[in-house]
């Protein structure tokens, strides 16, 4: 998320305080935030896709799928656990997460296109057994429930863009959350525009901070920091 991240870096660093960067700081609202964005994105995908045969955009790169992976093998997350991907996109994840064994997979996202795509990967690698839907997460009621494992890449972050109600998406995705997990179920999001101290704050009500995992950092200006934050949650009722 590129040019979102740069203007939303941008803000943080500015912030005077640590309350500053855990209040309720909206981030400029960015046409990523935008379904018509993701529709017409993954409109050229899927063209591309069926042209020759490239996925597409692989989010914050590969190692963002191998960190969460890896932690998903230490943390012994059963291979039968029900796994949530939130904003699927492409489907690369679930196609990873089937590659590594687990057998119980569903994709979500609101932009039907996507959800081609995401099919037609996932067709692809002989992957049958893996469901993918449309489905927009900030109204999903009772349609997704009782998951063990939620997992988000860059779909938050493309949420708190909304330009028009970014304040009000951002609750709704919190009780969504709430609502899809199990007790005790975990929670793992990769975001490049919000911080760990941010992230905290966001999901204090119902979850539980597991862990950080580690991401690459930077040091600029003898300050250290990173540009991804990836950070582990459990549901607690
Ligand atoms: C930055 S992309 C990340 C895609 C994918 N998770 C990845 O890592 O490649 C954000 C995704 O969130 C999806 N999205 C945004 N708002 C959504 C919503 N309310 N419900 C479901 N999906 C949403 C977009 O369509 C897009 O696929």
């Amino acid at each position: 998320m590129e040019d979102a991240a740069e203007t939303a870096h941008g803000s943080v660093n500015t912030s005077d305080s640590e309350d500053d960067r855990c209040s309720e700081e909206e981030l400029p609202s960015s046409k990523l935030g935008t379904k018509e964005y993701w529709d017409d994105t993954y409109e050229r995908e899927l063209e591309t896709f069926k042209d020759i045969g490239d996925v597409g955009e692989i989010w914050f790169g590969e190692e963002s799928m191998t960190r969460v992976l890896k932690w998903m093998e230490k943390a012994k997350i059963s291979e039968n656990a029900s796994v949530l991907d939130i904003g699927t996109g492409n489907g690369a994840f679930l196609v990873e997460l089937a590659n590594h064994g687990f057998t119980n997979l569903t994709g979500i996202d609101y932009s039907g296109t996507s959800i081609e795509l995401a099919r037609s990967v996932l067709l692809a690698e002989g992957l049958t057994n893996v469901t993918v839907k449309e489905v927009d997460f900030l109204n999903c009621h009772d349609e997704l429930k009782g998951f063990d494992v939620c997992i988000d890449k860059g779909t938050f972050d493309a949420i708190s863009l909304n330009p028009d109600n970014a304040k009000e998406s951002k609750s709704l995705y919190v009780k969504s959350l709430q609502s899809v997990l199990k007790d005790q179920g975990v929670f793992v999001i990769t975001s490049c525009n919000w911080t760990k101290e941010q992230l905290l704050e966001r999901f204090k009500e119902g979850f539980e901070f597991v862990q950080e995992l580690p991401t690459p950092t930077f040091t600029f200006g003898g300050q250290t920091g990173s540009s991804v934050a990836a950070l582990v949650f459990k549901r607690v009722l």
